[in-house]
């Protein structure tokens, strides 16, 4: 372990003195929330504007024979009026979002009152076209206002989104489409991102022909920069001229705490996404409280998360979250570092940027560029930093810390996932002393527990596999039409617990160190990535008879794609081929799937019952090839010779 993990940053005092919770106060209800969950949650939902209080509050089984999670279920609301209309009498004019262009020579500031009305023409142009309570609405956006404005129209409505992120590839929508059986998508004509326009549109398109996505009637279109697109009468219409007519009322739908708000599909280590569902009142409840506790978030800050609202990172802390609190909530539309490198701190500057919430990823980008790279921002009106989507190294974090951070914002590195809704392990910027690398301890609600592989609770310092021992109100209540898979995915590894799939080591202190996904699960530039997604996409090509995918450490992504292919008969390999297939991936999922190495590979290790060993194929991935473990149980040693001699990672 290198010095750096030894370094701790106490609270600064003055930090502590105005922020909402400092240590005492942390350990009190921390307390509290565990001894009397009941107690601590039926204050909390005060936090939200009820049509009708909740009385029972929590309601939970974890039991692999009967999952069942309910939060507030007799209570009644509805999440966009919790997101404007309440806050329109006493701050309907301060400004909601605060909307950055890709250009930096556009933004836009959108106030409580119009973000209201916006919200309300679309909501009334979406009951116009047939859109009601329970249909599921695709978005499939740029990181434009209108992407929160159609989340929280159809909250509105009480129709239930789901964000396809924009840089998915039409089968990746296709497949959502149909999983949800989705009536309706809204899109834009294009999506602009670092000087380059992605063809929304079109992929929309191309989307709607795959067999069973005729279920899809309507595309609802944005013009966003007026590229040339295909025209499908009867079925695409123009965004504008659906919207700008309608009323700016809309009669908010009363909701109940446990109808469905959003799906969210997510990667897991075998088959396709699952579409994670996610309910209202618990939802709404837990992202308001940890929005405001982690980023110790006060009136008048202004708060940039530089996540995408396709990720459950941009539901939570773009739009909900910083919403409900009644915040003023940056949405940027590019890249971190577009038209220059250090454009990240130029938007700091620009806006007054309070609390910045980025991704590891982004941050060792710079970080490889030097400090210089920090030169045309002072970054002077930073307060809190956060990191967010996979493992911070101490490096990495020292640097947010001392250059982006001017060595005066304490770093909140806050662990969850899109089955969370909400982080569940962070400091609290006012109460916990941090310690780089660390996720530091659990959240009010939350119990996490280490277990070895059999399943033991282990106590005090320990590594192990991460679970969580009981239900929080932001938890997922399932995967959309399929309960079964949600109670084998995450409560029948270890029963009665809910499984993360994270390994986690917890040090003396109590804090916890999250060590990265222990599952076929990737996580690439934080982007969350099934092995079994990649592998399935590359076997149907016609080339490729069988295909292996693992991570391997990279420096700036966290982990790059390494693939290993074997080829049918009749194909050779070939750059061309490497080439083809590299465009296969990109447009089957995404040009975020694109390996970073493909090998060739005669065969791959198996076990004699026909098992491919992942574990060897990630030691010679990684070139850790001294320490291959027992190799004897392989039905072809020799295998593992061929692959070590031919690899690709030199
Ligand atoms: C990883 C993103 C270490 C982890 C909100 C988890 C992290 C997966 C952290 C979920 C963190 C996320 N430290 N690892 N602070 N945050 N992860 O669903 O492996 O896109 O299981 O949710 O990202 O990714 P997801």
């Amino acid at each position: 372990m290198t010095e750096l993990h030894k370094n701790t940053y106490s609270v600064p005092e003055a930090l502590a003195k105005n922020a909402w919770i400092d240590k005492a106060k942390y350990e009190a209800l921390y307390r509290q929330s565990i001894e009397d969950p009941e107690g601590y949650w039926a204050e909390q939902a005060k936090r939200l504007d009820w049509i009708k209080a909740p009385t029972k509050i929590k309601n939970s089984s974890l039991d692999p024979k009967s999952v069942d999670i309910r939060w507030f279920e007799d209570g009644t609301l509805n999440a966009s009026a919790n997101c404007l209309d309440r806050h329109l009498e006493t701050r309907g004019d301060q400004t909601a979002i605060i909307w950055e262009g890709d250009d930096p020579s556009e933004s836009q500031n959108i106030t409580y009152r119009e973000l209201h009305a916006r919200t309300c023409q679309l909501a009334n142009a979406l009951k116009a076209l047939g859109i009601g309570k329970g249909d599921v609405v695709t978005l499939y956006m740029p990181m434009i206002p209108e992407a929160a404005v159609a989340m929280l129209a159809c909250a509105r409505i009480g129709a239930v989104h789901s964000v396809v992120f924009g840089g998915f590839s039409p089968d990746a929508v296709a497949q959502r489409v149909i999983g949800a059986q989705s009536k309706l998508i809204i899109t834009a004509d294009e999506s602009v991102r670092g000087g380059k326009q992605v063809p929304l549109k079109d992929n929309v398109d191309a989307a709607l022909t795959r067999q069973g996505a005729e279920v899809c009637e309507k595309v609802l279109v944005v013009k966003r920069t007026g590229g040339e697109i295909d025209w499908h009468a009867g079925r695409d219409l123009w965004y504008h001229e659906q919207v700008d007519g309608q009323s700016t009322e809309c009669v908010a739908e009363e909701m109940g705490a446990e109808d469905p708000l959003f799906i969210l599909y997510t990667s897991g280590s075998t088959g396709a996404p699952k579409g994670m569902k996610h309910t209202t009142g618990g939802y709404l409840t837990y992202v308001s409280l940890t929005h405001q506790y982690v980023f110790d978030y006060h009136d008048g800050d202004i708060y940039w998360c530089t996540a995408d609202v396709g990720w459950v990172t941009g539901h939570s802390y773009i739009v909900y979250g910083p919403l409900a609190n009644g915040g003023t909530t940056l949405m940027f539309e590019g890249v971190p570092n577009y038209p220059t490198p250090g454009r990240m701190g130029e938007v700091v500057d620009k806006h007054r940027v309070n609390i910045l919430y980025t991704a590891p990823t982004a941050i060792r980008a710079l970080r490889a560029h030097g400090d210089d790279v920090m030169a045309s921002s002072t970054r002077e009106s930073l307060r809190l930093l956060g990191s967010v989507g996979e493992p911070i190294n101490p490096e990495a974090w020292e640097w947010y810390y001392r250059v982006i951070g001017n060595s005066k914002c304490p770093v909140v590195d806050t662990w969850w996932q899109t089955e969370n809704g909400g982080i569940l392990i962070a400091p609290l910027p006012g109460a916990t002393d941090l310690k780089p690398g660390s996720a530091t301890l659990p959240l009010f609600g939350v119990r996490p527990g280490i277990v070895d592989n059999d399943g033991n609770l282990l106590e005090g310092a320990a590594e192990g596999n991460l679970v969580i021992l009981d239900s929080w109100p932001g938890i997922a209540r399932s995967i959309w039409g399929d309960h079964e898979r949600f109670t084998q995915t995450y409560f029948s590894t270890y029963p009665g617990m809910y499984f993360t799939g994270d390994g986690c080591r917890r040090d003396e202190d109590g804090y916890y160190w999250i060590t990265g996904r222990v599952d076929d699960v990737l996580n690439v530039s934080g982007h969350r990535m099934g092995t079994a997604e990649i592998e399935s996409a590359l076997v149907a090509h016609d080339a490729v008879a069988e295909a292996a995918v693992v991570g391997f450490p990279h420096d700036i992504k966290g982990q790059g794609i390494y693939i290993y292919v074997t080829l049918t008969e009749g194909h050779e390999p070939s750059e061309e081929l490497q080439k083809e297939l590299v465009k296969w991936i990109r447009t089957e999922i995404g040009p975020i799937a694109s390996p970073d190495v493909i090998q060739w590979a005669a065969d791959l290790p198996k076990t004699r019952s026909g098992k491919i060993m992942r574990r060897i194929l990630r030691k010679i991935a990684a070139n850790e090839t001294d320490g291959l473990g027992d190799t004897s149980t392989l039905a072809d040693p020799s295998v593992v010779d061929e692959l070590i001699e031919h690899r690709a990672n030199r």
